[in-house]
């Protein structure tokens, strides 16, 4: 089992929408399962999927529940939910005050072990301890960054706390919500992929067809597969896939 964290100390920059749309991607030909650490339960919603997690995320970390009793399916094949909500407010201080706190989310996790082939983590921005578990837990760290000075800074800090942790993860950033009619965003194509070994060459154009995920509620690929958004995410999946080679033991279906 392969676990992708989408995670970066900045918020807004399209975190939950590639975690969505590469679990759909990966659940092509692997068992997915998306686990919504954000409070705001946004990535659940795009799934439309029930934000009931039964006892809060702190009955799960205390091992009081077991995380399959509250996985979820989709509407697709192959793609599972576990849930965030309200309750993920307090993970921090959770986690805080269980051992090894830095770990948890890699021990829950291997409750499903045998269930799934890839995990993809939605992280809450900030460098926070549920951030540090993602990182600790993950093969790779997926970072959506915006052309902007203040996003290039955020590549550096992930870059510091994957560094500070003994994650050994690789660091897969790709440029998000790109707008070619801006200097500033065409430059940013052209030489960041160039300078930064770890930024690749995908690029996410800022367009409706992504915005559009909010009212069908809906990866991008199922209702606009043919779009330039929609084929950015399709080969960003291909070059993570790539790098942490997931193994698919059974399809479900
Ligand atoms: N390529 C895009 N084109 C247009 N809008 C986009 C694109 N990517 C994301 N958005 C929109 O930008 C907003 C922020 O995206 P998203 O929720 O994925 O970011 P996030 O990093 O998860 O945010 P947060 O830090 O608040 O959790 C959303 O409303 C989303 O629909
Ligand atoms: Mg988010």
């Amino acid at each position: 089992m392969k676990v992708i964290a989408v995670y970066s100390t900045k918020g807004g920059v399209g975190k939950k929408t590639a975690a969505v749309n590469l679990a759909w991607e990966a659940a092509k030909e692997f068992r997915v399962l998306l686990w919504d650490l954000d409070p705001q339960g946004a990535a659940t919603f795009l799934l439309q999927v029930k934000p009931k997690v039964k006892g809060g995320v702190a009955a799960l970390v205390a091992g009081d529940s077991k995380v399959s009793g509250a996985i979820r399916s989709t509407a697709y094949d192959n793609l599972d939910v576990l849930p965030g909500n309200a309750s993920y407010r307090d993970l921090d201080l959770v986690l805080d005050h269980a051992k090894k706190s830095e770990q948890r989310v890699a021990k829950i996790l291997e409750q499903v072990e045998r269930d799934y082939d890839v995990v993809i983590l939605d992280c809450p921005p900030g460098a926070s301890l549920v951030a540090e578990n993602a990182v600790f837990s993950a093969d790779a760290v997926v970072v959506p960054l915006v052309p902007s000075p203040l996003s290039m800074r955020s590549l550096e800090q992930v870059v510091e706390f994957v560094g500070a942790s003994v994650s050994k993860a690789r660091i897969v950033g790709f440029l998000s919500m790109v707008d070619r009619r801006k200097t500033l965003h065409r430059t940013t194509v052209e030489q960041l992929p160039q300078a930064q070994k770890a930024v690749t060459d995908v690029v996410v154009p800022a367009t409706v067809h992504v915005e559009r995920m909010g009212t069908e509620r809906a990866p991008i690929g199922s209702y606009a597969p043919g779009v330039e958004a929609a084929r950015a995410y399709g080969e960003l999946w291909a070059l993570i896939r790539g790098a942490v080679k997931p193994k698919a033991r059974r399809k479900k279906s």
